[in-house]
């Protein structure tokens, strides 16, 4: 369906009222130009017939060629022009006339020419008129008055009328073809614009439909991209923001299915002990145990809904970083202290090797104690029993490096990129990571972006991760 407000039906209208325009006036100006170009040309062809008439009469008045010979040339020099010829004497008497075509009855012989004009060229003038001539047609003519000059002196005119109807038949098939021309060119335009404006206005009215649909929830459709200007930009921006809205979609989906499972699981453990309590199937020596499970349970939820809510905050940009300037290194040594015994009851051994006693940076220091907590943390959860933890920082250029590297079962490279993720576990069943939930890493990652800084990880499956950040160094003046 067109739709005359459409942009499609728009293009194709400006198209065509230009093209109609130009049309109209190389039309109007090419029939003018050939009118009198048509006019010019017939006009110097008279005056060059006149003269070759005026030397015959020449010849013919010093006596060397006869009647016969004279209106012999009359009819070679004018043959299919229907053109009459007057030869006259000063006093405007006709003494010898001439029509080609031989359909003209009157005889001019022995007439007067009694136009005002004939003053003119019996002075010397040659003059063009468009007309009857007097009376002296029936019908239009374009006539060419020259003096009849013999040895420089006049003796008398040479009139030459030609039809105006045979020229304007002439104009008239040249008006014809113009305009046809412009009527096919218009017609072909028509189509033309059709063509382009389809062209222009299809990607933006698929845009159109397809965000409609993104509106309704549906992220699948793509615009097709044809072209590399800026419609075709315009094609490729909107892809790849239905992808990121796609994207975005699909992981606001599987955050909310993944809260709620990871709610609902201790909600369901927590209700079942309770419940054992209340109706005395758990045996009262036994309560205890299983309220501290509950309880157990309830520090869990909490510190999920603390980390979501973290995580939200930076996501929607509440969340503020404190910077200072502190010694990363000192950081570090805390948190392996509050950490000490879970390290020695996994029977783990702990390598550090500062560069420099001292590591001044920039940043928030709770910020970057979560960090390396949640990074320890992990070093912990999945190194192997016995195994190595290493913490090593160093200076690089303006930053210092952090590095935590363990001895677990390392992390497959097509993992990596997933690791960011919101609640993204590698296979939850093989590890021995019951307590997570899959929000340490994206909230290491947000914090330390937070400080204009990145993160990497380096693995090797078998073999142990490292974990190594950078942060802005501050040097000592
Ligand atoms: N040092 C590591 N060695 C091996 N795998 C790791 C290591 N650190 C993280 N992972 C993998 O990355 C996943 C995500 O880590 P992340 O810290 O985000 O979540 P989590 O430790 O499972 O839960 P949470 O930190 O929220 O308690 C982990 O479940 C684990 O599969
Ligand atoms: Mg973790």
């Amino acid at each position: 369906m067109i739709q005359f407000r459409s942009l499609f039906a728009r293009l194709m209208t400006t198209f065509f009222i230009i093209t109609l325009c130009i049309m109209l006036v190389l039309g109007i100006l090419l029939s003018t130009f050939f009118k009198s170009y048509i006019m010019e040309t017939r006009k110097e062809e008279l005056i060059r017939e006149g003269s070759a008439i005026s030397q015959y009469v020449g010849l013919y008045l010093t006596g060397l060629i006869d009647t016969r010979v004279l209106h012999y040339q009359y009819q070679i020099i004018d043959r299919f022009l229907g053109t009459t010829i007057w030869v006259t004497d000063e006093r405007g008497n006709i003494w010898s006339s001439h029509n080609s075509t031989q359909l003209e009855e009157v005889d001019w012989e022995n007439q007067k020419v009694s136009v005002d004009e004939f003053v003119q060229v019996l002075d010397g003038n040659t003059i063009t008129l468009e007309g009857r001539f007097g009376e002296s047609f029936p019908e239009p003519m374009l006539t060419v008055g020259m003096p009849l000059k013999l040895n420089n002196s006049i003796r008398g005119t040479i009139f030459l009328h030609s039809p105006i109807q045979g020229l304007n038949r002439t104009i008239m098939n040249t008006y014809n073809s113009i305009w046809r021309s412009a009527i096919l060119t218009s017609i072909l335009s028509l189509l033309l614009s059709f063509i382009i404006s389809g062209r222009f206005s299809r990607p933006l009215t698929e845009m159109n439909v397809i965000s409609r649909e993104i509106a309704t929830g549906n992220f699948k459709r793509r615009v097709k991209v044809r072209t590399k200007d800026e419609v075709g930009q315009l094609a490729v921006n909107f892809n790849a923001m239905a992808d990121s809205l796609e994207k975005l979609e699909s992981m606001r989906r599987s955050f909310v299915a993944n809260v709620s499972h990871e709610l609902r699981s201790p909600l369901t453990s927590m209700k079942g002990y309770i419940q054992g309590v209340l109706d005395h199937t758990i045996p009262v020596e036994d309560q205890d145990k299983y309220l501290r499970i509950a309880l157990d349970e309830t520090e869990r939820m909490n510190r999920l809904i603390n980390e979501l809510m973290d995580l939200s905050r930076i996501e929607t940009g509440q969340f503020s970083i404190d910077i200072k300037v502190v010694d990363i290194n000192e950081i570090i040594r805390r948190v392996l202290i509050s950490k000490e015994d879970r390290i020695n009851d996994r029977g783990m051994e702990v390598e550090v090797d500062f560069e420099k006693d001292i590591f001044m940076v920039v940043g928030d220091p709770d910020r970057l104690q979560q960090v390396i907590i949640n990074l320890l943390d992990n070093a912990i959860k999945f190194n192997r029993e016995g195994g190595l933890l290493t913490f090593k920082t160093w200076l690089f250029k303006d930053n210092v490096y952090v590095k935590i590297a363990d001895q677990g079962p390392g992390i497959a490279k097509d993992e990596i990129p997933h690791l960011w993720e919101p609640f993204y576990q590698i296979d939850k069943s093989r590890t021995r990571n019951k307590e997570g939930t899959g929000l340490g890493l994206p909230i290491v990652k947000k914090i330390i972006e937070a400080h204009e800084q990145n993160i990497w990880l380096n693995s090797e499956e078998g073999k142990g991760s490292a974990f190594i950040f950078s942060l802005k160094a501050v040097k000592k003046s």
